[in-house]
């Protein structure tokens, strides 16, 4: 209602226009929109992201992409990282990491105009945005480039699932940023087909995973050149990010 704490301890009368207002969000939120939907903002790592209909409610679990990412930075010596992240959404992955890492610029891809926009307006808001540029695509169709670390959470809950699934997220979470097709792995397929071409050497590529589909993540992984490096637990200890390299041949 954004009013002050002190409110609460005084009596002074709420307007009617408020009354219905608060009643109005009492209501969105018994019928199972989230807060963060309610307030239009999610506070992810150290930062407040805005979200809008568009972008995928930002998850905690996402959060180990960003200390993986911070920490596999500290391996490069040279002064600048190039990093890039396919399915930006709010931005809270690649901006997060942007604020943190002091020397590297990124680059935010996302397949839908709006997620873009909202992206954009983050990066404003956390300064960051000389740092980073974003394009609208199909993954990486229509551009090229070579990055130092590479990110993507994909959608990857498979389409029978979703119905299944709580209503905060079926109902409020757009469908494009959910649904991984019929076995959950339609986009790390796609996206693994030419991701080596845009790695540098001494590349890391990490990715979030739905646990169960660790192995079949893998094993598509390593038909397209590329090796488990290693893993990380997300905050309830299970496995969601797996952090590829370049096959190294001998
Ligand atoms: C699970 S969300 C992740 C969003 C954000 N990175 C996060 O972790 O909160 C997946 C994102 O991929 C985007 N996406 C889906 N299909 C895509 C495609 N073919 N090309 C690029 N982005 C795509 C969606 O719009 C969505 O923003």
């Amino acid at each position: 209602m954004n009013i002050d704490d002190k409110y609460l301890l005084s009596d002074i009368k709420v307007s009617k226009r408020k009354q219905d207002e608060f009643f109005s969000i009492i209501k969105d939120r018994a019928n199972g929109k989230p807060v963060s939907r309610i307030i239009k903002k999610r506070n992810f790592w150290n930062s407040e992201f805005c979200i809008n209909d568009s972008t995928l409610d930002p998850r905690p679990d996402s959060e180990v992409l960003v200390s993986s990412g911070i920490e596999l930075a500290k391996i490069f010596i040279k002064k600048e990282i190039n990093i890039l992240e396919l399915g930006v959404g709010s931005g809270c992955i690649l901006l997060s990491l942007l604020k943190e890492i002091h020397f590297s610029n990124g680059i935010g891809v996302d397949i839908d105009f709006n997620t873009v926009m909202v992206a954009k307006k983050n990066a404003c808001n956390l300064n960051v945005e000389k740092k980073v540029k974003f394009l609208v695509s199909n993954w990486t169709n229509g551009f090229k480039g070579n990055f130092d670390l590479i990110f993507s959470n994909p959608p990857y809950i498979k389409s029978d699932d979703i119905k299944n699934l709580q209503i905060e997220v079926s109902k409020f979470d757009p469908i494009i940023a959910l649904d991984g097709g019929k076995d959950g792995l339609s986009c790390y397929k796609k996206i693994f087909k030419n991701i080596k071409n845009y790695m540098s050497n001494n590349a890391f590529f990490l990715l979030e995973i739905e646990p169960c589909l660790s192995k079949h993540v893998v094993s598509i992984a390593k038909s397209n050149d590329l090796e488990l490096f290693s893993t990380q637990n997300d905050l309830s200890g299970q496995k969601r990010c797996l952090i590829f390299q370049k096959l190294k041949k001998n």
